[in-house]
């Protein structure tokens, strides 16, 4: 049967770089159907809604869905009535049951000098964010007065050992916990979860406690400690961008989600960047690692996402730079070196 993708483009760059990134799909996947929708702002605009039911029904259908980015300035908005494009993404991770999100962060040599941090520092990083993604203060109860507001942060231990067995399958030589034990009851609960998890399944496997704030000054600091960091929800987020000044742009690190068996998600990190949409010069070789994620993990295609990757290192190494990298390389640009990288 025919692979079958469904990409949501959503707003500002988004359509940009998923244009190329499905190219490249159909290279290594000849017989994919692509089944595209609207998404995030664009679904606002269209529906009324950031997330139809037809769409979320369509990416519970397909063999992996292909997300570029959503939001932007028309539909920012404070007031909580009107619909926003973050509502769409957050349905359709919680409407997916996609509670793992792997943030793989590799700095590559050829990149080393377009960190802000220095060249020893990030030598040798090569880490996974493993970030809770459907529970936490994202989808608590929230509250709202004229004066007063809330957003409620709350973690079953079923929740929370599900993200940790993902972590633990996931790490090469260390699994490093990262919560707010000293403050948060979650936290607390956390930790006893992940240290009764270790102990009966992964006593193999070297696990520590890092508080989130100390988490933060470390992945800066001395980055190539880490091998697996598992997190909440909202540590996870902010971590994540963190990390991803190490390798020198949030223009290049990509993101799985997975649930337990259904189809994935895959997304770059990085927003839709309304400030450069539409005019062809956002990096998208997030979208080409992500699309990579979704060959290995979405379709059990491991030397495809391989290839993929090693095209955008060399590429990488050949001298292409995107704008956001220090360089003046287009985004038909970018797309060409990679094309001519893989051969
Ligand atoms: C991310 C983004 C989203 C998040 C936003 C757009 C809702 O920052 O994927 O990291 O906070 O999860
Ligand atoms: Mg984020």
């Amino acid at each position: 049967m025919a692979t079958r993708i469904v990409t949501l483009p959503g707003d500002g760059i988004g359509p940009e770089i998923l244009a190329p990134a499905v190219d490249l799909l159909k290279r290594f996947v000849p017989d994919v159907t692509i089944e595209e929708h609207v998404f995030g702002g664009a679904s606002i605009d269209a529906h009324g809604t950031a997330l139809t039911d037809d769409t979320l029904a369509a990416c519970r259908a397909a063999d992996g869905v292909l997300l570029a980015a959503v939001g932007g300035p028309k539909w920012d908005t404070t007031d909580a009535s009107k619909p926003r494009p973050e509502q769409g993404l957050l349905g359709l991770r919680k409407g997916m049951g996609l509670y793992a999100n792997l943030r793989p962060v590799r700095p590559l040599p050829a990149l080393y000098d377009a960190s802000p941090l220095r060249r020893e520092i990030i030598d040798g990083t090569d880490l996974l964010v493993v970030r809770e993604l459907t529970g936490g203060i994202y989808f608590g109860e929230k509250t709202r007065t004229e004066t007063t507001a809330s957003d409620l942060c709350a973690y079953s231990a079923e929740e929370i050992e599900r993200i940790a067995r993902s972590a633990f399958e996931a790490a090469r030589t260390k699994v490093t916990s990262v919560d707010k034990a000293n403050v948060l009851e979650t936290s607390r609960l956390w930790r006893q979860v992940v240290v009764d998890l270790h102990q009966r399944e992964f006593s193999h496997i070297p696990l520590e406690h890092v508080l989130v704030d100390n988490a933060a000054m470390q992945l800066v600091s001395n980055p190539t400690s880490f091998d697996v960091i598992v997190t909440e929800n909202l540590f996870g987020d902010i971590l994540s961008d963190e990390a991803a000044m190490l390798t020198g742009s949030i223009g290049m690190l990509p993101s799985a989600s997975l649930g337990a068996g259904g189809p994935g998600l895959f997304e770059p990190v990085h927003g839709s960047a309304p400030d450069i949409a539409g005019q062809g010069i956002a990096n998208p070789l997030a979208m080409f690692l992500s699309t990579a994620l979704l060959l290995r993990h979405g379709l059990n295609l491991e030397s495809e996402a391989t290839s993929l990757e090693s095209a955008v290192d060399k590429a990488l190494d050949q001298g292409l730079r995107t704008r956001d990298l220090g360089g003046t390389a287009s985004t038909a640009e970018a797309t060409e070196a990679v094309l001519a990288a893989l051969g």
